[in-house]
Order: C-alpha cells, then sequence, then structure tokens
C-alpha cells in the first residue's frame, strides 16, 4: 500500500460537516436566550469512572453542564476530596441518589460491567436519560431490557463506545456513497495490543468469565478492543445505509484463546457475515510485544479505505491514495456533548445508540457460543513475565500471524498456526439469549 503525497483535512470540508456541530457554544441550552446547563449524576466515579468524574468537573467548570452528585460505595480519597472541595452530593447507594435528585437531565453510569443493566433500568425508569459505559452489558438479554425500558419511558440511552469522529464517518460514507473504492466487499480490523500481568489485577473480575455469581465475559475483545468490533460494525452499518441497503450480522465464526493464566480470551480472531453479502474479520491479541495503533480497512473491488484509532483516514483508488486528518477532540467530552445536543435538538441523534451497540453485544456473544470455550495456548508459545513493562503473556510471533491472517482475510485456524483449533459458525438470526452452547468456566 502506498500513499501519495496529498492530503486532506476533514476539519475544512464544510460540505461533509456542519459547522453547528464544534465548539463550547452547543452546550448551551435552548434556541434563544435559555442559558441554563445539563445537569448530570455519575454512577461509578473510581477506576474509568475517574476519568467520567474529571471530565465532568472540567465541563462544570467550563460552564457545560454541571455535575450535580456522585454515586460510589468505595469513594477514593481522591475522588471524596474533589466532591467535598466541590461542593457535589455523595450517596452511598445510587437509588438514593435516583429518587433525590430528580432535577437532574441524565446519569452516567461507569460501573462494572454486570451492574450495567440494572443501574441503567433505574435510572431510566427514575425519569434520567443515560450515557452508559461500554459494554452495554454482558449479556444481550441484559441489553434488550435495558432498550425496552428506554423505548417505554421515551428516555435516551447512549453508550460510550469510542467510534470513528462524525467527520471519519462523514468522509467514509461520502467515499463509498459516490463509488471512490467500488463496490464493498469486506471489513477488517487489527487490534495488537500489549497487557501486562498488573493489568488483569488491577479489578476483581478482570479477564473473567464469571464474577460473583455474574458473566462478565471480561476478555479481549469484550473490553480493550470492544471499541474496535463496536467500530467496524458501526461502519459497515454506515457503509450499507449509503448505498440503500441494510446489514446485519447473520452469523460469526470465531477462535478465542488465552496465554495469561485468565479465564476469558487474550487472543482472539472471528469472522462475521452480514447479511448485505460483506464479511467483517476481527483480530485481536493482549500479548504482543508492543501495543501498535488500532485500525480498520474496508476494501472495494477499486480500491481501500483505513480508519484508525487516531481518527486518521486513507482513501486508495487503484493504488493511489489521500489521508483525512479527521481528529475532533477527547471521546468522553464529545459523547456529553452528543447526548445534550441530542436532547436540546441541536444534533440529529445519538452518536452511539443502544440500538447500535446492541450489534455489538450480538455478535461478542455469539463469538463466545462459536468458539464455545477459551482454549489454552501451549506453555512451548508463550512467555510469561510479572514486570511493568513486558507483556503479562507474549505468543511467540503473534504480530506476525495475526498481521498474515488480516492481510488474507483468514481466520488464525485457516492459517496453520500450529495452537489453533478451526471453530463452527453460529447462526445469529433468532438469537436472543446468551449462553445456548457455550461452555461457562469449562463447565
Ligand atoms: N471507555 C473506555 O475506554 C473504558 C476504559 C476502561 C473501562 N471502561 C468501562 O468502564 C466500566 C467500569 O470499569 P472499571 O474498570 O472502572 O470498573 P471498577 O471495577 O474499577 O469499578 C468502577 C467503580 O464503580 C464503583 N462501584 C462498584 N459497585 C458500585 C455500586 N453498586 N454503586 C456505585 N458504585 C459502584 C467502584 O467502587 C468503582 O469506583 C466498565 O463498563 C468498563 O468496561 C471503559
Amino acid at each position: 500500500m502506498r500513499t501519495s503525497a496529498r492530503s486532506g483535512s476533514c476539519a475544512s470540508s464544510r460540505s461533509l460537516w456542519g459547522g453547528n456541530r464544534s465548539g463550547n457554544a452547543i452546550f448551551k441550552r435552548g434556541k434563544g436566550n435559555d442559558m441554563s446547563v445539563r445537569r448530570a449524576l455519575l454512577i461509578g466515579a473510581g477506576g474509568f469512572g475517574r476519568v467520567h468524574l474529571n471530565e465532568l468537573v472540567r465541563l462544570t467548570d467550563a460552564g457545560a453542564l454541571e455535575l450535580a452528585a456522585v454515586s460510589d460505595v468505595r469513594l477514593t480519597e481522591s475522588a471524596a476530596a474533589i466532591v467535598a472541595e466541590r461542593g457535589i452530593r455523595h450517596y452511598a447507594d445510587y437509588r438514593d441518589m435516583l429518587s433525590a435528585e430528580a432535577g437532574a437531565d441524565f446519569v452516567v453510569v461507569s460501573t462494572p460491567i454486570p451492574l450495567h443493566a440494572q443501574m441503567s433500568i433505574d435510572a431510566l425508569e427514575a425519569g434520567y436519560h443515560v450515557l452508559l459505559e461500554k459494554p452495554p452489558g454482558a449479556l444481550l438479554q441484559d441489553v434488550d431490557r435495558i432498550a425496552e425500558t428506554a423505548a417505554r419511558t421515551g428516555k435516551l440511552c447512549a453508550v460510550n463506545f469510542f467510534a470513528p469522529s462524525r467527520k471519519a464517518q462523514a468522509l467514509i460514507a461520502h467515499a463509498i456513497a459516490s463509488g471512490e473504492i467500488g463496490r464493498v466487499r469486506r471489513f477488517k480490523a487489527i487490534a495488537l495490543l500489549q497487557r501486562t500481568s498488573a493489568y488483569f489485577g488491577r479489578t476483581p473480575w478482570a479477564g473473567k468469565l464469571t464474577s460473583a455469581g455474574n458473566v462478565v465475559l471480561d476478555g479481549a475483545f469484550h473490553n480493550p478492543a470492544a471499541h474496535l468490533l463496536y467500530s467496524m460494525l458501526k461502519l459497515a452499518e454506515t457503509a450499507a445505509g449509503e448505498v440503500g441497503r441494510d446489514s446485519q450480522p447473520v452469523s460469526v465464526t470465531a477462535e478465542m484463546y488465552h496465554a495469561n493464566p485468565i479465564e476469558s480470551d487474550d487472543t482472539t480472531a472471528m469472522r462475521i457475515e452480514m447479511s448485505d453479502g460483506t464479511t467483517l474479520s476481527y483480530y485481536v491479541t493482549l500479548c504482543a510485544k508492543k501495543t501498535e495503533t488500532q485500525r480498520i480497512r474496508i476494501e472495494g473491488t477499486e480500491g481501500a479505505i483505513e480508519w484508525d484509532y487516531d481518527d486518521q483516514v486513507k482513501i486508495w483508488r487503484y493504488g493511489l491514495g489521500k489521508s483525512y486528518d479527521c481528529a475532533e477532540g477527547g471521546i468522553v467530552e464529545r459523547r456529553y456533548r452528543n447526548l445534550i445536543g441530542t436532547l436540546d435538538g441541536r444534533d440529529d441523534g445519538l452518536d452511539v445508540s443502544l440500538d447500535s451497540a446492541r450489534r455489538f453485544t450480538l455478535v461478542a456473544n455469539g463469538a463466545f457460543e462459536s468458539a464455545g470455550e477459551i482454549r489454552g495456548i501451549p506453555a512451548s508459545f508463550v512467555r510469561l513475565s510479572d514486570a511493568a513493562d513486558q507483556p503479562g503473556a507474549y505468543i511467540e510471533g503473534i504480530e506476525a500471524a495475526m498481521k498474515n491472517a488480516f492481510a488474507a482475510g483468514k481466520l488464525l485456524s485457516e492459517t496453520g498456526l500450529p495452537w489453533t483449533v478451526q471453530p463452527e459458525p453460529f447462526d445469529l438470526r433468532e438469537y436472543r439469549r446468551f449462553p445456548q452452547r457455550f461452555r461457562m468456566n469449562g463447565a
């Protein structure tokens, strides 16, 4: 692949991007002189919730919204100091917060995965909109319960999946609609990540299939590279829509392995067949020597598009390439901005709706069903380490193996790797409930 010296900026392309979508002014509520701001509540202020707490405090200072209260069962010392200093109310029980803070507009849920469904449902029932951390739930049936509640209460549920920026999506949609890469045939996504052994010790549910009696399915594609799988499904949805088609996941074939001493997967490859005939291939490992920028490649009959995690887009037509910088700033701020913009009628909808995020859970649950179990990679192929700058488990040659499979659009087991096992496809069309045939914890 080659890029030419030509390059472009998404930001300068007003035809692809309306002028009202950037800048702090869009946080201002109402179309007239009403300058009141939306009020937020946060459940879970530690772990990743600390990112939310910091961002909500920063945006409160900027006058963009107001953080009214937080709930956490174990507020850290530093979070407690922020809360006390700012006069933010704290509740140990989130249900007390939901009933006491009726003037607030939306609730951010950033807690362990098994708690997502009940907390979101309680918040929606109490009359709040919700911004839910990814993944929306471990189980498809949980996501459907949240969706049913959102539909019944008429409240919004946004999901904090990282996805291509609006600029990137508009650029890619335009390229596909105008036939720049010909007919779209396949999507591929690759995440070569390094995670230390400490990563799996950070929280009791890390790397677990079940925790405290709840299903968590916390593995490579359900957590650190969940955004990439969601993003590929989102781009497939966008691409199909551009040529007037609907495209739903029809089946998934997934092989899942672990080299780390964990229950769930740290190395997975999967293939998803879509109803419009396109194929999606996905590769992730947490056992690489170094983390590389995650990327998605869309291949058409006359060219290709690549998007990466830095929102850089490259478009090739017959080998001649152009690069575009489509970065739009911090993802968490963008999610708040989009939820508020949607509530106030300035945005035309949620960037990541629960409906769209459901495809992720459908495919993710189906991937476990297809794999049937998580297979251990034999010790002779693995180097274990407790060092802070080394992967907890390094799989010999994993980078080249993954890149070869990615280039060929094959599963790892189709490339002849010795520790792999060919999986069975799993039909997603009538799938509603996990698990159907997956052996949880080897049971
Ligand atoms: N968007 C991202 O890039 C990103 C990155 C990391 C994690 N996450 C997601 O964030 C969520 C939280 O993950 P984490 O690693 O921070 O989890 P965690 O186990 O560290 O818990 C987060 C916080 O929730 C609190 N909590 C637990 N039970 C609670 C309860 N009943 N009521 C109120 N608070 C409670 C904990 O005390 C903790 O402070 C998960 O969905 C995870 O997938 C997202």
